[in-house]
Order: structure tokens, then C-alpha cells, then sequence
């Protein structure tokens, strides 16, 4: 089949990959011509797993380019492209719209418009009214891929869900969509099918779901800090329960990334415009649990240290999380800005997103400061303390046995609870985490 992708960024880039794993002749489009030009030569944008390899053997059914024009001859169309966040936390929507309306000119009837973006409740209700006279279709059809794990999650997904908007023949859209995943259907992932504002709550509230996992786990680890009581061992237990489940249940600095934050933000935004805010003031709490662990690093310092103004503090990871180089909304970064605002003087590590981040800034409290590098052996140098905040495997096997000897004094705070306690203090360190008894 003859697709079209809109939005070469983590989403549309990894999909129409995908898409042409799968066998279809994919045009990849984006306003971003460096983007562009890197996708044209087999180069990933960003760091994802296995993406470059999935680009290369799908090399000749891909056409990546900046003209609008080229996707005339697509039957199927993708809309991929970003919902950040706005000034007042809602969705902002402006590429939503502008692609929407630089496709609506290349529309033929029978054409299928597939809507992938996570977008505000109501938006394809709205989408569809403005292409009702050229009889083409439209489906919202939520992503769920997580990054580090999104060429896997595009290609063999837990679920597929067409949401079908008002006006829409749901039978004939739903044909064409099939057509499309036909391997993936017929490997035996489930297909629902609902109207479309189902579908657009569906994706908000699976990630409002897992930030609610991860702030719980939170909040129980706050209870366990003040309790004796060891957070882990609380998730071990509670999790083997089939019906809570042990994932999304490591308690540490918490969670961040360009999807979660903003999508709760702008799930609560909506809310209140639609008179049910009440209905998620929950998401609020969520929000500054959420943040108040991040708060809980200068907490531990300043009671391991006494003072964090002057000290030098390195820090394990820059990335929001492992095996990604993206910093949106990333923990780590923040908590780095906020020890240089107090005083610290602040290195960072992280072995992908320190080219995301290569920032030299200077804190306040006069002396602060924070920088990265790329090598977390050099970070440690002369450290009174390491904070472990991105878990990457890299970090998680380092030999404390050759950090400690680095460092002016051996502490670590493990931001992820990722670290094997015992080998760290046997190399004499002092170890301090997340509602954890050492
Ligand atoms: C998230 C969802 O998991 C995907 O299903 C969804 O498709 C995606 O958003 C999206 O909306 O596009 P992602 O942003 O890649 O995926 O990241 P997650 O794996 O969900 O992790 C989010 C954050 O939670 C990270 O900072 C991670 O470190 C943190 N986390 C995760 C915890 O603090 N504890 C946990 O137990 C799990």
C-alpha cells in the first residue's frame, strides 16, 4: 500500500519505518529539513534502539522530504506530528492543525486520514467535520510506544485502537486501517474499535495510569523514609498481586519524558474546560509527588554533607530515562539545576544525552555551576558525592571499587534504587535511596 506519514519526529519517524517493515511504500514527511536530509541518509535523529537498522533494510521503500506535494499519492495518511505543551499546560495543537489543513488539498474521497498524536478529547470529532465534503475517512489511532523500546512496540503492539469520529463510515475506515496492519492483526493483537473521543481518553488515561503507578509507589516511599520500612520490598509484595503487578512500581526521583508530564498537565486542562476538573484533581497530587522526589536529592546532601554550596556533586545520567537520549522533562537535568542554583558545582554524565545537553551553565549562590561530559568515571573525579539518576546498565555494573578512589568522599545517593547495595558498601560506601533501609 502507498502511505503517508506526517511528522518525522519519534513517533512518525519510527511508524513509517515500521510501516515499511511491513511492507508498504511509506512518504515520510517533515517541516524539518536537517531532519529530513539525516532520515534521506539512513542516520536516526535521535538515539532508538535498532531504529537505524530498521531504516537501512527498509531503505528502498522509504522516501523521506520536506514537499507536501509528494503525498498525492497516498491512499492512507498519517498525522504524527507533536502536541507539546503550551503556555497554560494545554495540548498545543498548532501542528495538529497546520497539518491537517497542508493535507485537506491532496484529499480524494476513499482516502484514510489515521490520527496518531495524542491529542485533547473531541479533536478528531472536530477534524472530521472539517473534511466532511470530500467524503475521506478518518480514524484516531493512539500510539503507545515507549522510547528505548519503540521499534519493537510499533511492530508488535500490546493492543490497536481505531477510534472512529462522528460522520465517519467506521466499517470502510476500519477496512483500509486493517489492510494496513494486516501482519500485525493476523499475529493476533487485539483490534477495538470505538468512537473516537474513547480513543483520545484511551491514551491519556493508560499514561495517567502509569504516572499514578509511579506517584503511588512514591508516596509509599515517602511513608517508608519516616517508618523504618523498605519501599522495595513493600513493591516486591504488593506486586505479586495479578491485579497490581510489579512494573511501573521502582520508587527513586521519579517520572518525566515528553509524554507523561505534559499529558497529565494537558488531561487536566481539558478536564476544566469540560466542567470535570473535579474528576482529576487526583493528577494533581500525582504532578507534585512527582516533583517533591526530585526535591528529596538536596534533601539527602544536606543531611549527608551539611551544606551543598561549594561542594562537587557528579551526577549519572542526564537522559529522562535509560537507553534514550531525550532530556525533555528529565529528572536528572532538573535536579543538576537545581544543586547549581544551590551553590553546588555540579558534573553530569551521560553516555547518549550529553550531546542532547552540552551545557555549560553557570548556577546561583555565587559559585554554582553545571556542566557535561560524556565519561562517568571523569564526572566522579574529586566528588564529595555521586547522585545515580538515569539507570543505565552502564551505571548499574560500574565497579565502586574503582569510583570510590576518584571521589573526595565516598556517598551515593541512588536516585533509580537501581544500585546492589551490598557491593557498594563493601567498597565503603555510604548509600542513601528512595525509601530504602541499607
Ligand atoms: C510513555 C508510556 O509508557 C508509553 O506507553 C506512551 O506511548 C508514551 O509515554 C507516549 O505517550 O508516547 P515513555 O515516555 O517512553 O513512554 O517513558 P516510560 O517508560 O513510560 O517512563 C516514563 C518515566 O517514568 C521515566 O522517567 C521513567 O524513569 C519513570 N519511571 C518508570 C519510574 O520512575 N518508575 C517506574 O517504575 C517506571
Amino acid at each position: 500500500m502507498k502511505i503517508s506519514v506526517i511528522g518525522c519526529g519519534y513517533l512518525g519517524a519510527v511508524h513509517a519505518a515500521a510501516m515499511a517493515e511491513l511492507g508498504h511504500d511509506v512518504i515520510a514527511i517533515d517541516t524539518n529539513k536537517a531532519r529530513i536530509e539525516a532520515l534521506q541518509r539512513g542516520v536516526a535523529p535521535f538515539h532508538e534502539p535498532n531504529f537505524e537498522n530498521l531504516l537501512k533494510r527498509n531503505y528502498s521503500r522509504l522516501t523521506f522530504t520536506t514537499d507536501i506535494s509528494k503525498i498525492r499519492e497516498s491512499r492512507v495518511h498519517f498525522i504524527a506530528v507533536g502536541t507539546p505543551q503550551a503556555a497554560d499546560s494545554s495540548a498545543d495543537m498548532t501542528f495538529i492543525y497546520g497539518a491537517f489543513e497542508n493535507l485537506i488539498p491532496y484529499l480524494s474521497g476513499g482516502d484514510l486520514v489515521v490520527g496518531k498524536s495524542t491529542v485533547p478529547v473531541g479533536t478528531a470529532n472536530q477534524l472530521s467535520a472539517r473534511i466532511a465534503e470530500l467524503e475521506a475517512h478518518l480514524i484516531w489511532n493512539p500510539e503507545f510506544l515507549r522510547e528505548g523500546f519503540a521499534v519493537e512496540d510499533t511492530l508488535s503492539p500490546d493492543r490497536l485502537v481505531y477510534g472512529v469520529p462522528e460522520g465517519i463510515d467506521g466499517e470502510e475506515a476500519s477496512r483500509i486501517l486493517d489492510e494496513v496492519y494486516e501482519s500485525i492483526l493476523e499475529r493476533g493483537c487485539p483490534r477495538l474499535i470505538m468512537n473516537s473521543s474513547t480513543a483520545e481518553l484511551v491514551k491519556v488515561a493508560a499514561n495517567s495510569f502509569l504516572a499514578t503507578k509511579i506517584s503511588f509507589i512514591n508516596a509509599m516511599a515517602e511513608i517508608a523514609e519516616v517508618t523504618g520500612a523498605d519501599v522495595t520490598q513493600l513493591a516486591d509484595a504488593i506486586g505479586y498481586d495479578s491485579r497490581i503487578g510489579r512494573k511501573f512500581l521502582n520508587a527513586g526521583i521519579g517520572f518525566g519524558g515528553g509524554c507523561l508530564p505534559k499529558d497529565i498537565r494537558a488531561f487536566m486542562v481539558r478536564a476544566d474546560q469540560l466542567g470535570v476538573g473535579e474528576a482529576l484533581t487526583f493528577l494533581k497530587s500525582i504532578e507534585s509527588i512527582n516533583l517533591r522526589r526530585r526535591e528529596q536529592v538536596t534533601r539527602l546532601l544536606k543531611e549527608e554533607l551539611g551544606q551543598i554550596k561549594g561542594k562537587k556533586i557528579a551526577i549519572w545520567g542526564i537522559a529522562f530515562k535509560p537507553n534514550s537520549d531525550d532530556i525533555r522533562d528529565s529528572p536528572a537535568l532538573s535536579i543538576a539545576h537545581s544543586l547549581a542554583a544551590h551553590g553546588a558545582i555540579v558534573v553530569s554524565a551521560d553516555p547518549m544525552a550529553w550531546k542532547a545537553s552540552t551545557e555549560q551553565i553557570p548556577g546561583d549562590a555565587d559559585i554554582g555551576f553545571h556542566s557535561v561530559i560524556q565519561d562517568h568515571i571523569t564526572a566522579v573525579e574529586g566528588a564529595d558525592a555521586l547522585v545515580v539518576a538515569t539507570e543505565w546498565d552502564i551505571f548499574i555494573n560500574e565497579d565502586p571499587n574503582r569510583v570510590g578512589p576518584l571521589m573526595k568522599s565516598k556517598l551515593v545517593i541512588d536516585g533509580r534504587n537501581c544500585l546492589d547495595s551490598l557491593v557498594w558498601k563493601s567498597a565503603g560506601f555510604r548509600i542513601r535511596g528512595f525509601g530504602r533501609l541499607y
